[in-house]
């Protein structure tokens, strides 16, 4: 089953209401989800609202970057919320870290499936220079991908531009962001791709934000449903 998650990216509850009320729908192999950030976990309500949420596939993007036995007593702090299926971890914080975030969640939260972050869907080659790597995303995607499959995460994030190349090396969840329907801006993202072309080049979810929660949701929801047939 393909997961669709929809990138919950408020701080309001109410939007977040809105945004599940008008976002159902069925098409065959697919399942929607919905992806809470950093801005609404972090914001009064919003934990408590996600640790209520009931029969949904819950992305928590907390992108955990910290030294292992930081990360672990995070995981340890989120144990209440047994209704998480997907917890997102930087590949960038290392082996041990990773690690760490692993065994955690299978001490503290059986359910949950780590999710690697690679290289930011904000990120050009450009960018990535100015940070000190010396290599290019692809080959960092790669590099991170390998890490965080030695390191046994169920999953990794990379853009739609990586996908064709990381499904050879690692054959468990690919989850795209970046995602834009036709005639959308990219805003901030470097590497975005179509949710048709996403799929098809090897991710098994993606995730989508403003392309849906702009404007008129349940207008953006026919919009995607028909990308994608
Ligand atoms: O609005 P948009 O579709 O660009 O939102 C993308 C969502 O995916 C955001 O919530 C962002 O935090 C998240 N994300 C991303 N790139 C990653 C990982 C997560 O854009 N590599």
């Amino acid at each position: 089953m393909r997961n669709i998650f929809i990138a919950c990216d408020t701080s309001d509850p109410k939007k977040v209401n809105k945004i599940i009320k008008n976002s159902q729908f069925k098409i065959k192999g697919y399942r929607v989800g919905y992806k809470f950030g950093l801005e609404f976990f972090y914001s009064i309500k919003g934990r408590q609202f996600i640790s209520k949420l009931k029969n949904k596939v819950i992305f928590l993007d907390l992108k955990l970057s910290d030294i292992g036995n930081t990360c672990a007593a995070a995981i340890k702090s989120l144990k209440d919320l047994k209704n998480i299926n997907y917890l997102t971890v930087h590949a960038n914080s290392g082996e041990a870290t990773l690690k760490s975030v692993v065994r955690a969640t299978r001490k503290y939260n059986k359910k949950i499936r780590v999710i690697a972050i690679t290289v930011l869907t904000s990120i050009s080659n450009a960018n990535i220079k100015k940070i000190g790597h010396t290599k290019s995303i692809k080959d960092l995607v790669r590099k991170q991908t390998l890490l965080s499959k030695a390191c046994g995460c169920h999953g990794i994030v990379c853009s739609g531009s990586e996908t064709k190349f990381v499904k050879k090396i690692f054959k468990k969840e690919i989850i795209v962001p970046g995602i834009r329907l036709k005639g959308d801006s990219a805003g901030d993202q470097k590497r975005v791709s179509g949710p048709k072309e996403a799929f098809s080049n090897g991710a098994t979810s993606i995730v989508i934000g403003r392309s849906v929660t702009k404007n008129n949701i349940r207008k953006n929801i026919k919009r995607l449903i028909k990308e994608l047939k």
